[in-house]
C-alpha cells in the first residue's frame, strides 16, 4: 500500500531579534502571539514547528560591542544567554527551535543559498554609493533623507524612521530585485492572503507598483557577517542574511528532506519590517527557485503614553517587570486580548491591572474556585450527575459549541484577540448561569437539580481549560487537575479543540478539588 503523505507542517516564525540590547515588551509581543497560535495548532493535533531566534551580525551589533569594549562574538553570546533565551522562559514560550545567526548551520545554509542565487545569475557585482542607516540596518534612497535637526543637527537622517544615515561608497554585490516587480504584483493579486492585514497589503502593493531597483546585498568595509562564498572580501548584507534564517533553520543546504517537509512558513513580523518580508524575501525565494511563504502577517506597534515603545526612547518596558507582578498567563492574556493583532494599540499598567481583576481574578478565577467549592460543599467533592437538561443548560451547551468554533476560525484568520473575545462569552455565560440558577438556593430543596447545575458548570470549565490552554498554559493546567480531568480524560495537551465542546465528558464521580487561587488579587 502506498504510504500516506504526512500532514503539512504548520511552520510559524517570529522575526529574529537584534542583540544590540535586552528585549522589551515589543519583542515579547510578537513572540507571545506566535506562541499562542502555535499552541492552538498543536492543540488541534497538527504538526507544528515554531521558530524564533536572534539576529547577531551587522554594524549595529558590532558597534554596540565596540562601545562596550568587547568582541561582537562575546557580546552576542552574553546577551543571548543572559537576556534573550531567558525571555522565552519568562513568557512561557514553547518554541521548537531557536536559531542564532552565528551558528554553523546558518552559515552553511546561507552560503548554499547564495551559491544558488549566483548560479542562477540573480546577483552581480557593482559599485555602490548611497546612504545607509546603521540603526535600521537599511540602505536609504537619496529621496528619503533630510538634514537632521535638534540632537541630529549636522547629521543627515532617514525620513523613514528618523535614524541617522551615513554615506557609503563601496563595491557591493547586487540582487536583481528589479526583475521581480511583475511576479510580485501577480503574487499579491493571486494570493491576497500573502501579505496581511489589508493596510500592510495596500502599502506593499503601492510600493512595488512604483517600481523596484536592484538591491545591494553585500558589504565590504567591515567583517562582522557571513562571507560571500566565492568572494571573502565581502560579507552578506545583514538583512539578506537574516531573512535566510527561516530556511537555514529547517535544513536549507544541509538537510533537503527536512526543508521540503517543513517549508513554506507563516511569518509574523512588525509592520516596520513588512517590506523586507513581503518584497525582498519572496523575490529571493523566486530567484532561488523555492516556494514563497504562505503568509506574512504584519502587526502594529505597542504604544506607551501614545508613543511607539522603544529602547532608545527609554519607554522600553522589560517583559519580566510585568510578569513578576502579574504572572506569565496574565501577561499573555493581556497582550492577546487588549490589542487588535494587526493594528497599533496602547497599553498601560492601569489597563493591565484593571483587566487582570475584571477578566481573570473576578471572571475566570472566581468562577473556577466557586464551582469547585460548591461541588465540595454539596457533593462531597465528587462530580454530580446531570439529572435533566433544561433550556438553561442547553443554552450553555450550544453557546460553548459556537464560541469554540468561532475562536477556531479566528485563529485561522490570525485574530487571537477575536478568538479570546469569543471564548470569553463562555466565561460570561457560565457566570450568568450560576447567578440565575443560584445552586446555593436550590440546594436547600432539590439536590438533583443542584447536581445538574454544578455538573454543567464543571463541564463548561472543562471546555475552557482546553481552549484557553494555548493562551494560559499554567492556569489551565491547574484548572484541569482541579476538575479531576487528568485522571478521567488524560493529559490536557492530548485534548483536541475539535472535541472540546462535546458535552458530558467529565464522568460522574470525578474528584473535584478547589484549585489554588488561579489569579490572586494584586494591590495597585
Ligand atoms: N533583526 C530584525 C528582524 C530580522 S527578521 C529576518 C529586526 N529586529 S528588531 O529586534 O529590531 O525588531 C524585531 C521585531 O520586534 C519587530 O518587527 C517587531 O516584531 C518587534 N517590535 C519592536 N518594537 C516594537 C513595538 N514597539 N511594538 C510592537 N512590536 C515591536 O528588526
Amino acid at each position: 500500500m502506498p504510504e500516506q503523505p504526512a500532514d503539512p507542517v504548520f511552520y510559524l516564525t517570529t522575526p529574529i531579534y537584534y542583540v544590540n540590547d535586552a528585549p522589551h515588551i515589543g519583542h515579547g509581543y510578537t513572540t507571545v502571539m506566535g506562541d499562542i497560535l502555535a499552541r492552538w495548532h498543536r492543540q488541534r493535533g497538527e504538526r507544528v514547528w515554531y521558530l524564533t531566534g536572534t539576529d547577531e551580525h551587522g554594524q549595529k551589533v558590532l558597534r554596540k560591542a565596540e562601545q562596550n569594549n568587547t568582541s561582537p562574538q562575546d557580546w552576542v553570546d552574553r546577551l543571548v544567554e543572559t537576556e534573550w533565551k531567558p525571555m522565552l522562559q519568562t513568557l512561557d514560550i514553547a518554541h521548537d527551535d531557536f536559531i542564532r545567526t552565528t551558528e554553523q548551520r546558518h552559515l552553511d545554509g546561507s552560503q548554499a543559498f547564495w551559491k544558488d542565487l549566483y548560479e542562477r545569475d540573480a546577483v552581480y557585482k557593482g559599485g555602490f554609493s548611497g546612504w545607509y542607516s546603521v540603526g535600521a540596518e537599511e540602505f536609504v534612497g537619496d529621496d528619503d533623507v533630510r538634514d537632521g535637526e535638534g540632537d541630529d543637527d549636522g547629521f543627515t537622517v532617514s525620513v523613514l524612521d528618523g535614524s541617522r544615515v551615513e554615506r557609503v561608497t563601496e563595491e557591493n554585490y547586487f540582487f536583481r530585485l528589479s526583475d521581480y516587480q511583475q511576479r510580485l504584483l501577480d503574487l499579491y493579486e493571486e494570493h491576497p492572503e500573502f501579505i496581511q492585514p489589508e493596510s500592510a497589503r495596500n502599502e506593499i502593493v503601492s510600493f512595488v507598483s512604483r517600481g523596484l531597483r536592484d538591491l545591494s546585498i553585500s558589504r565590504s568595509t567591515f567583517d562582522w557577517g557571513i562571507e560571500v562564498p566565492w568572494d571573502p572580501e565581502h560579507v552578506m548584507y545583514v538583512w539578506i542574511e537574516a531573512l535566510l534564517n527561516y530556511v537555514t533553520a529547517i535544513g536549507y543546504g544541509t538537510d533537503a528532506e527536512r526543508f521540503e517537509d517543513t517549508w513554506p512558513a507563516v511569518h509574523l513580523v512588525g509592520k516596520d519590517i513588512a517590506r523586507f518580508h513581503a518584497v525582498i524575501w519572496p523575490a529571493m525565494l523566486m530567484a532561488a527557485g523555492q516556494p514563497v511563504p504562505h503568509r506574512v502577517f504584519a502587526h502594529g506597534w505597542l504604544l506607551v503614553g501614545g508613543q511607539k515603545m522603544s529602547k532608545s526612547k527609554a519607554n522600553g518596558i522589560r517583559p519580566d517587570e510585568l510578569v513578576s507582578e502579574f504572572g506569565s498567563d496574565a501577561y499573555r492574556y493581556y497582550f492577546a486580548r487588549a490589542l487588535t493583532f494587526g493594528s497599533d494599540g496602547s497599553i498601560s499598567y492601569e489597563d493591565m491591572h484593571a483587566r487582570y481583576h475584571a477578566d481573570l481574578a473576578n471572571g475566570l478565577g472566581n468562577l473556577a474556585s466557586r464551582v469547585a467549592a460548591m461541588i465540595g460543599k454539596y457533593a462531597g467533592g465528587q462530580l454530580p450527575a446531570v439529572d435533566s437538561v433544561t433550556p438553561a443548560e442547553q443554552a450553555i451547551i450550544d453557546l460553548a459549541a459556537t464560541a469554540v468554533a468561532d475562536a477556531d476560525d479566528a485563529i485561522d484568520a490570525l485574530a487571537p484577540h477575536e478568538a479570546l473575545a469569543s471564548l470569553w462569552r463562555i466565561v460570561d455565560a457560565l457566570n450568568g448561569y450560576l447567578a440565575d440558577q443560584a445552586p446555593w438556593q436550590v440546594a436547600k430543596e432539590d439536590m438533583k437539580r443542584t447536581g445538574t447545575i454544578l455538573a454543567t458548570a464543571a463541564e463548561g470549565l472543562r471546555v475552557l481549560a482546553i481552549v484557553l490552554a494555548p493562551i494560559m498554559p499554567k492556569a489551565t493546567e491547574i484548572l484541569w487537575h482541579s476538575l479531576g480531568a487528568d485522571i478521567a480524560l488524560g493529559p490536557l495537551a492530548d485534548q483536541r479543540i475539535a472535541d472540546a465542546a462535546r458535552w458530558n465528558q467529565l464522568p460522574m464521580g470525578a474528584t473535584v478539588t478547589k484549585p489554588a487561587s488561579l489569579f490572586p488579587r494584586i494591590e495597585a
